[in-house]
This record gives structure tokens, C-alpha cells and sequence, in this order.
């Protein structure tokens, strides 16, 4: 079904005009792409620190005035994966490592989700020196390995599972 997608995807005019401007395109999105992970691994990996136990002298409200910042990593991340998609969607949708990276991703964003709706004011209350819950603790290493499987899994694309889809 995905294939078939693919297939389409690939001969739509968006995809064709992504294709013609792939060679300086790619290597924009990919150093964007990278500026993005950067960014949002940067930013929500101290938070994430932070609510495991680490560094508690710093406040929870004064770490989570970062977060801004991880979420345009994230935007830049999605936009540049978007395009990469259009361009080439048979690399990825024939790729199980792809599907191992939205997953890793459908993971990270539900548990953000949970933080900021169950957790997110009590968390930013707790003051300095101040240990977390057991809850936020678990929350916190549910989102590292997350964001680090989605890494992961992105960084192993080329090399896991590439060209089942290749050449439609
Ligand atoms: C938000 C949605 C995202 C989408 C749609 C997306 C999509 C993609 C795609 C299609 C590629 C393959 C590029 C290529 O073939 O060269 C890729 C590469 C990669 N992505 Fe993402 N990505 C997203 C978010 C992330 C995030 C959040 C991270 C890190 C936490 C990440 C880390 C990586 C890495 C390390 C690579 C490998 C780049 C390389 O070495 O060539 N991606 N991504």
C-alpha cells in the first residue's frame, strides 16, 4: 500500500521540482536537519536530565524556558524531513528503519504530550534542590530513549533495511 503511495508520490509535480533542485537541496536540508536534531536532542536532553534527578540546583521553570527553542528544532526537523520525503519517498516508506523512526517519533510526541497535560505545572513548581516524582522520572527516560531511538533509527537509514523499496 505504501509502496503504491510511493509510487505516486514520486511523479507528482512537488516531488519532480524537489528532484530537479536535489543537489544543492539535500545537502541544505541534510546541514538544516542537523541543526534541528541539535537543537531539540540539546535542549529537551537537559530537561530531560533535569527531571530524572540531575542537576537540581537549576528549577524546573528555568530549564522548560528553553523548550521554545526544541520545538523550532523539531519544526526544522519536520519541514526538512518532509522534503526529503517528497523527493525520494520509496528510500523510506520500503525501509522498516523508517518505520522504526516513526515510531520512535509517534512515542517521543505522545509522551510530551502526557508531560505537558498530567505533568507539566506541577513539574515546573518543583524549586530548586527539590527531587521529582517517580512519574516525571519515568516520563523523562521515556523521552530520552525516544528522541535517541529516533536518531538512531535516522542515522541508520542508509545502512539498515535500504533498497527494499529502491528503484520504484
Ligand atoms: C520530525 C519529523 C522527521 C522527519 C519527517 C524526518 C525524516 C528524515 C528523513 C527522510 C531522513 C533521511 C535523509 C537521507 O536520506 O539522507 C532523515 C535523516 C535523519 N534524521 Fe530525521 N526526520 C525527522 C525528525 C528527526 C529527529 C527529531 C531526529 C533526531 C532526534 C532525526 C535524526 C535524523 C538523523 C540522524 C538522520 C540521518 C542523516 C544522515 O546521516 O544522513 N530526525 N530524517
Amino acid at each position: 500500500m505504501f509502496l503504491g503511495f510511493a509510487s505516486w508520490l514520486h511523479k507528482t509535480p512537488i516531488s519532480l521540482a524537489l528532484q530537479h533542485q536535489v543537489a544543492w537541496l539535500w545537502p541544505a536540508c541534510e546541514t538544516l536537519h542537523f541543526t534541528g536534531l541539535a537543537l531539540l536532542l540539546g535542549v529537551a536532553g537537559m530537561f530531560d536530565l533535569r527531571l530524572l534527578g540531575f542537576m537540581k540546583r537549576v528549577p524546573i521553570s528555568v530549564v522548560k524556558e528553553f523548550m521554545p527553542w526544541a520545538l523550532a528544532g523539531f519544526t526544522l526537523n519536520l519541514l526538512t524531513g518532509i522534503i526529503f520525503i517528497i523527493s525520494e519517498p520509496a528510500q523510506y516508506f520500503g525501509n522498516p528503519t523508517w518505520w522504526a523512526k516513526v515510531t520512535f517519533l509517534i512515542v517521543a510526541a505522545l509522551n510530551a504530550m502526557i508531560f505537558e497535560t498530567a505533568y507539566g505545572r506541577r513539574a515546573a513548581a518543583i524549586p530548586a534542590g527539590e527531587d521529582t516524582p517517580i512519574a516525571l522520572k519515568v516520563i523523562a527516560g521515556v523521552s530520552l530513549v525516544a528522541w535517541l531511538g529516533v536518531l538512531w533509527a535516522g542515522r541508520m537509514l542508509p545502512f539498515l533495511g535500504a533498497g527494499v523499496g529502491a528503484g520504484l
